[in-house]
């Protein structure tokens, strides 16, 4: 009879304690899904990707992708955190995020570069490109690959190029159709000397600002108008504070995906060879995605009819890049002549 209310008093103890605790006795007995050769919750490893576009952008989108695609190949046991609209960090920050490894990719415009690898000014120069199919000789032949090399001493190691689109000019009040249009006007820029260069050719002045301050700085008219694509216009909704679109072509913006180079080193050749194969697949849609969304929106900016758009014509054209030449002999001390050539070539094909 003692015997028997030891027992029952031992078996009580342990639900109480099960209770109190919250202690599971059935995990007690229940056998082990995985044995210890499996990759349990701690060998998961969590890329953060931050970018400061909108979601509906050709980067937000191809960042998605690119998400998706590894999670799938890895089985889950790589999951990439997406923070847009610089929600995390944003132009100022995300570089240095990425060499403390606080993130682990980013994928900032090209021009964000140049002030520390000058080289990536060639991306930036006026009319530099006149087809989709210049940009990708550029990113994918030797250029991408002078450039790719100049990361080297940094703690950032460059992945590729990932495409958004040709750049077009905003303002506000009157319209840009001729250089002369530009005078004494005020800019945002990003932070590329030839852009700085190109706008002083155009006899503007420019403040350099940050993506996610361009459209209050529109707003309270510090600035008067700047330039981008079409996705990331309509997508920050800069038509309500611009009244004129010129379809310029001018420039092509496009980005650099960036990984921790520690981080990458950590990873195992396999989990590497599936981050590469992800990327090249995004990179190869966001190429072609890059121009329907483009395209998309400044459909959705005609149709919005607060924003006038403008074409210009051929000898218009001829004229803004006549008025855009002197950038190049600026730049070429920083990019040296090679590159410069290398460009030349890539047109002439
Ligand atoms: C900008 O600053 O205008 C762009 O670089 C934003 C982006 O990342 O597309």
């Amino acid at each position: 009879m003692r015997t028997f209310a030891l027992i029952a008093l031992f078996i009580f103890s342990g639900v109480l304690a099960a209770f109190v605790f919250g202690f599971d006795l059935k995990d007690t007995v229940q056998p082990l899904e995985y044995d210890d050769e499996q990759e349990g919750l701690e060998d998961q490893v969590v890329i953060k990707f931050s970018h400061v576009t909108s979601e509906h952008t050709p980067k937000g989108l191809a960042a998605r992708k690119f998400a998706e695609l590894v999670e799938a190949r890895t089985n889950g046991t790589i999951s990439v955190e997406i923070y847009a609209n610089g929600s995390l960090y944003n132009d100022q920050d995300e570089q240095q995020a990425l060499k403390e490894n606080r993130v682990q990719m980013i994928a900032p415009a090209t021009s964000k570069l140049t002030s520390q690898f000058p080289k990536f000014q060639i991306l930036d120069l006026p009319y530099a490109f006149s087809s989709y199919k210049e940009v990708r000789k550029a990113y994918e032949g030797s250029i991408g690959r002078t450039l790719l090399a100049e990361l080297h001493t940094s703690e950032m190691k460059g992945m590729g190029f990932w495409y958004n689109g040709f750049k077009q000019m905003t303002s506000r009040t009157k319209a840009l159709l001729h250089p002369a249009d530009f005078e004494q006007m005020h800019f945002r820029r990003m932070p590329s000397p030839v852009i700085e260069r190109q706008f002083q050719a155009l006899d503007a002045s420019t403040s350099l600002l940050p993506f996610n301050k361009t459209y209050q700085n529109l707003n309270v008219e510090f600035i008067q108008g700047q330039e981008n694509t079409t996705s990331n216009i309509y997508t920050k909704k800069m038509y309500e504070t611009q009244d004129h679109l010129t379809v310029s072509n001018h420039g092509y913006l496009g980005y650099i995906v960036l990984t921790n180079e520690t981080f990458w080193k950590n990873l195992s050749p396999e989990q590497q060879k599936i981050i590469e194969s992800s990327l090249a697949d995004t990179t190869d849609w966001i190429r072609r995605h890059s121009i329907e969304t483009n395209d998309a929106h400044l459909r959705e900016l005609k149709r919005t009819e607060s924003i006038s758009i403008h074409y210009l014509d051929k000898e218009q054209q001829e004229i803004w890049r006549h008025a855009l030449e002197p950038v190049y002999i600026e730049t070429e001390k920083f990019t040296g002549r090679e590159l410069i050539q290398e460009l030349n070539q890539i047109k002439d094909q």
